[in-house]
């Protein structure tokens, strides 16, 4: 575990005992409580609108007649084991959010569905370090994905993972309703 994160039991994040971990800096990431979750559906909307310009049909989303786009998997996250809700604040501010999901428990494997820093708290290492703080909680085998037009993301993932220095990295593309490069490795 990179030693600026701290593991605390915390009971100050929205007042019930979760794990959470603290970086130097008070970047703070942790998971969200169910009765929090409105706070997810309301940041997944600020996220679809921005990945929306790499629309291949794997994220299809358009605008309801309520304005919103609706994240489809948004209840998997409220109710499923193996789903994991991060979100990511510093200095007591929400900047963004990860959403993990389990693929396989044996051997255990996990995904990076989504992905999000605030367009203000980008390019200043925010993402980096939230990424890594969240790979070194779940060790095993990792898939990540991202649209191939979405540039900046596969730099993101690219200079995130070597960072890391994750073991067996694999780089492909792939055809999944559209083309994505994916990312497979250990930690
Ligand atoms: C992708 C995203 C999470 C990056 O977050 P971030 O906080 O800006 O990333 P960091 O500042 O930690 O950047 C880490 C590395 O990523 C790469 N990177 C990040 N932004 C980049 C950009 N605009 N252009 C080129 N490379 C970039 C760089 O290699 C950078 O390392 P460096 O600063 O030493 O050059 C953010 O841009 C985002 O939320 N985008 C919209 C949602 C999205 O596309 N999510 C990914 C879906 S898989």
């Amino acid at each position: 575990m990179p030693s600026n994160i701290c593991f605390i039991i915390s009971e100050t994040l929205f007042n019930i005992n979760k794990l959470c971990y603290t970086f130097n800096m008070s970047l703070e990431i942790s998971l969200l409580p169910n009765n929090k979750k409105h706070v997810l559906k309301n940041m997944l909307e600020l996220y679809l609108y921005d990945i929306c310009e790499f629309n291949d049909s794997k994220t299809p989303y358009e605008l309801n007649n309520n304005g919103l786009c609706g994240y489809k998997y948004f209840e998997n996250y409220c109710s499923e084991l193996g789903r994991f809700p991060y979100v990511a604040r510093m200095n007591d501010r929400l900047v963004g959010f990860a959403l993990i999901r389990t693929i396989n428990e044996k051997p255990p494997t996990f995904e990076v569905a989504e992905f999000f820093i605030m367009k203000k708290y980008r390019c200043q290492g925010v993402g980096g370090k939230v990424a890594s703080g969240i790979l070194s909680k779940h060790k095993g085998h990792w898939i990540i994905e991202t649209s191939v037009k979405n540039t900046v993301a596969q730099n993101f993932w690219r200079g995130t993972i070597k960072m890391f220095s994750c073991v067996n990295c694999e780089e492909t593309e792939i055809e999944c309703n559209g083309k994505r490069k994916q990312w497979k490795f250990n930690n």
